[in-house]
């Protein structure tokens, strides 16, 4: 592969497995994801959707000169995508906060009701509220994990509506905390840390529910 993901981009890769008719990189941005798809053939057709113009210009210089083939560009928000209905299809949503995150996947699911793709998401942040979120819409996971970059941890869950399919719960907190790890008890000390600091703003009444959840994460340990 010639282009470089870096450790975070590389665990997202690894998480897209071969068979995917299609992979939708949503918010690309670089479009490294994209690339690195295209470049190793791991599906036939790639989308690359950002909504700023000129990302998307650079992109298609870019896979001009590489004389890449099967891919598309669509720039436009993201939220406003229309699904073919063929084939089986992957929307990966990721670097992108939480409130950006839950609109995309609404604004899709509400415009394709009929299509029920798999996604792969991992937010950059307050992913407390997306793992609620997904429960809340019965999103059922086929695979998650955690990647950590320059000390920072990023989650990530490849999911699906189709519980048939993806027949276990989405659990929140993650079920592959281990405290004993000293990566994941940093991470989870950070996020803890920065939830007690939040009790008393009003903006943030996730607070609590989420030390509630997240803290005995730490007990006997
Ligand atoms: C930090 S980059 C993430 C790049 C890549 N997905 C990653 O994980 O490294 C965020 C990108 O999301 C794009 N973006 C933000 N909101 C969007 C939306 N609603 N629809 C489409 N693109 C959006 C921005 O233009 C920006 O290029």
């Amino acid at each position: 592969m010639k282009t470089r993901l870096g450790k975070r981009l590389t665990a997202l890769f690894e998480a897209i497995p071969p068979g995917y008719d299609a992979v939708w990189d949503l918010c690309c941005d670089h479009g490294r994801l994209g690339l690195g798809l295209l470049e190793t053939q791991r599906t036939p057709q790639v989308h690359f959707v950002d909504q700023i113009p000129s990302i998307m210009a650079d992109l298609q210089d870019r896979l001009k000169r590489y004389g890449a083939k099967g891919y598309q560009l669509h720039t436009l928000p993201a939220e406003q995508l229309n699904l073919p209905n063929q084939g089986t299809q992957l929307l990966v949503l990721a670097g992108v906060g939480d409130e950006v995150a839950q609109a995309i996947i609404t604004g899709v699911t509400q415009r394709n009701p009929t299509i029920q793709p798999d996604w792969l998401i991992s937010p950059a942040n307050k992913v407390f509220q997306v793992r609620r979120y997904l429960h809340q819409q019965g999103f059922g996971v086929l695979d998650e994990g955690v990647v950590f970059e320059n000390g920072r941890g990023y989650e990530w869950l490849r999911v699906s509506q189709n519980r048939e399919r993806a027949i276990n719960p989405i659990s929140n907190p993650a079920p592959f905390w281990n405290a004993q790890v000293p990566e994941h008890r940093a991470h989870l000390q950070k996020l803890i840390k920065h939830a007690r600091k939040q009790l008393n703003n009003p903006k943030e009444q996730d607070a609590r529910f989420m030390l509630e959840l997240y803290e005995p994460l730490l007990e006997n340990h």
